[in-house]
């Protein structure tokens, strides 16, 4: 079944010194989501930027701000993500004792939701989930950096989360992140993702190669022809804004 594609390139491997500008560039570039990773260096071994960064980014673009929560507890911040103009929010399931109430907290606030899962966290811990969120997030690496290499260990996952959304029968996205190349991502597209997160393979090279590497990841999939619309008829919270 062909799917449009979408590509997400992670923020995390642009110039943290010219972020808006990065934002600006990638979006030009062709970019459908912008994809936030947060990191508080606890949940995770890393620390990157918060919600007042968010913000600072979000007149910069009206694509969708695909904001990826690698904190725990989560709870807390959820509003301060969405005030500051999140369209996503994705949680890991690890990051509270109440992943269910945490995926009705996101949907209260208006936003879209979005269930990760780490490499070692089976698709099963979404049983009682896809009836209430818009995306899954596999994770092909261990959350916390950038430039890891991809866990193909996860193909078999992808596949079976295809398969459940497709049982389920709701609009959800399919999404990997970690590893993503050309190669990796024609590999995860085959196993029913339509959502590529990537880095290292977008931002390699400076803002004068970012449309090629963004053309060579969705080259390197048959279903290619992503819409140009920031994604499968989602609006953005600057969308709505209008
Ligand atoms: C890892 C992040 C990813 C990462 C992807 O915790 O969630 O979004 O930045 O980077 P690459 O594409 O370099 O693996
Ligand atoms: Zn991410």
């Amino acid at each position: 079944m062909t799917r449009p594609l979408l590509i997400a390139p992670s923020m995390l491997s642009a110039d943290f010194a010219r972020l808006g500008e990065e934002v600006r560039a990638i979006e030009s570039a062709g970019a459908d989501w912008i994809h936030l990773d947060v990191m508080d260096g606890h949940f995770v071994p890393n620390l990157t930027f918060g919600a007042p960064v968010v913000r600072a980014l979000r007149p910069h673009s009206a694509r969708m701000f695909d904001v990826h929560l690698m904190i725990a507890p989560v709870d807390p911040l959820l509003c301060a993500f969405a005030e500051a103009g999140a369209d996503m929010l994705t949680v890991h399931p690890e990051a509270g004792p109440h992943v269910h109430r945490t995926v009705q907290r996101i949907k209260a606030l208006g936003k879209k939701a979005g269930i990760a899962l780490n490499p070692a966290t089976p698709a099963k811990m979404l049983d009682y989930l896809l009836d209430e969120i818009d995306l899954v997030l596999v994770m092909s690496v261990n959350p916390g950096f950038g430039g890891q290499a991809f866990l193909s260990s996860q193909l078999r996952k992808v596949e079976a989360v295809r398969r459940a959304i497709e049982s389920c029968g709701r609009p959800i996205h399919l999404q990997v992140d970690g590893g993503i190349d050309p190669s990796t991502a024609r590999s995860c597209v085959a196993a029913g993702a339509d959502v590529l997160v990537a880095g290292s393979a977008v931002f390699a090279g400076g803002p004068a190669a970012y449309a090629a590497n963004i053309a060579a990841l969705r080259g390197a999939s048959e279903t290619g022809g992503a819409s140009e619309t920031g994604g499968a008829g989602m609006k953005t919270s600057a969308e709505q804004a209008r």
